[in-house]
């Protein structure tokens, strides 16, 4: 298939001025790893989401290994968590031995639900692994009130807020996010996991850095650790673009609400948008996810958008349907139904801070035409 010259992608990030003198002040001072911007952007990132620490890692999945452990999830436990997300959640469960176990998720926030995430829970279960898919705050009173150690997978939803007005990160739950280019901010690759324990950010300063000691002693490791570090070139990015955050926020809401206005004659057959805020909660925008009207095909969509010179794509896949897991697991169609269901008919459509109101609207026909068809 030949692409377009005026393709409209799917996700593209804001890099400036500011980004590059950034990156250039690294690269002229010579320290460009373990030096002054992490403890920098790791302060800034903290106040941001009003967590007491937080620690750099080199992507949201290494960050999601490190605050397993930090939780002491080990081989043989078992970690609640949501099948509707980025496979990455799963996998982090896996580097340690320990197992996912999915609960199905709610149908209009399409985060994992509470009540059956607890009648997912066992004696063998160690922590449990809510997801903020797609920005949208899940329900932590939900999950806290079992007692058991929560991890947050908050990689898609910086700027977001529970329902208590509180920012997503700030809960004192490990919580980590992503800064891969089609984020609300990017450093290239990184994440960040916010804490509210200094020992716990202690345990995943040293494991990220082949388990040093914090006063990097060279002489003593004292346990394993892996490089998971982000760079101080990634950091200085990470700066340069928390300063214009509430800019890239406001603009993906801008965005966000065209689409609305857009595919409002959609919606009357049978389109899903994704849910509004409710009950105080504010999603963080990341991805504008659609969910087809019933019979129409999914993959022959993205197919025929792409002809018209949009780009979109399946998301995100049923994570206990892929084969790697069902070939494991022995999973298979029918365990999940709420998640199968929405899994099998939703697709993301191009959204990007930049994206221009002209350009919602190119899609939004493109899509009444290939739904027409
Ligand atoms: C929900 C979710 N979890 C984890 C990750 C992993 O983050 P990274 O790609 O930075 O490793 C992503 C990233 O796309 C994600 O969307």
């Amino acid at each position: 298939m030949t692409t377009r010259v005026d393709e409209i992608p799917l996700a593209r990030p804001v890099i400036g001025e500011r980004e590059e003198q950034a990156v250039l002040e690294v690269l002229r001072s010579g320290q460009l790893s373990l030096g002054p911007r992490v403890p920098a952007f790791e302060a800034a990132f903290a106040a941001r989401v009003g967590a007491s620490h937080a620690s750099a890692a080199s992507s949201g999945t290494t960050g999601l290994h490190l605050a397993l452990r930090a939780v002491d999830v080990e081989a043989g436990d078992e970690v609640v968590t949501s099948p509707f997300s980025f496979v990455a959640t799963a996998n982090a469960i896996l580097y340690e031995g320990a197992r996912p176990v999915f609960a199905d998720i709610d149908p209009v926030t399409h985060n994992l639900d509470p009540a059956a995430a607890a009648a997912a829970i066992t004696g063998r279960t160690r922590a449990l692994l809510p997801v903020h898919i797609f920005g949208y705050p899940a329900d932590l009173p939900g999950f806290e009130r079992h007692g058991l150690p929560i991890v947050e997978d908050a990689a898609e939803a910086l700027g977001a807020r529970y329902a208590d007005g509180g920012a997503v990160g700030g809960r004192g739950h490990p919580a980590i996010f992503g800064f891969y280019a089609n984020k609300q901010m990017t450093t290239g690759e990184g994440g960040m996991i916010a804490l509210g324990s200094a020992e716990q950010k202690q345990r995943i300063d040293s494991e990220r850095n082949q388990g040093r000691a914090p006063d990097m002693g060279w002489l003593d490791h004292d346990r394993l650790g892996f490089n998971y570090r982000l760079s101080d070139i990634a950091c200085a990015l990470g700066l340069a673009q928390l300063e214009r955050l509430d800019d890239m926020l406001a603009a993906r809401a801008r965005v966000a609400g065209w689409y609305r206005e857009a595919l409002a004659g959609l919606v009357e057959q049978g389109l899903m948008l994704p849910c509004d805020d409710a009950d105080g909660a504010v999603r963080g925008w990341f991805v504008f996810v659609v969910r087809l009207p019933d019979g129409v095909d999914r993959d022959a969509t993205v197919l025929a958008l792409r002809e018209l010179g949009v780009q979109s794509k399946p998301y995100l896949p049923a994570i206990h349907l892929l084969s790697y897991y069902r070939e494991r697991f022995g999973h298979r169609p029918g365990e999940l139904p709420v998640c199968e269901r929405v899994a099998a008919a939703s697709i993301a459509l191009p959204f990007f801070p930049q994206l221009t109101e002209g350009q919602v609207a190119r899609v939004a026909e493109a899509l009444a035409r290939v739904i027409a068809a």
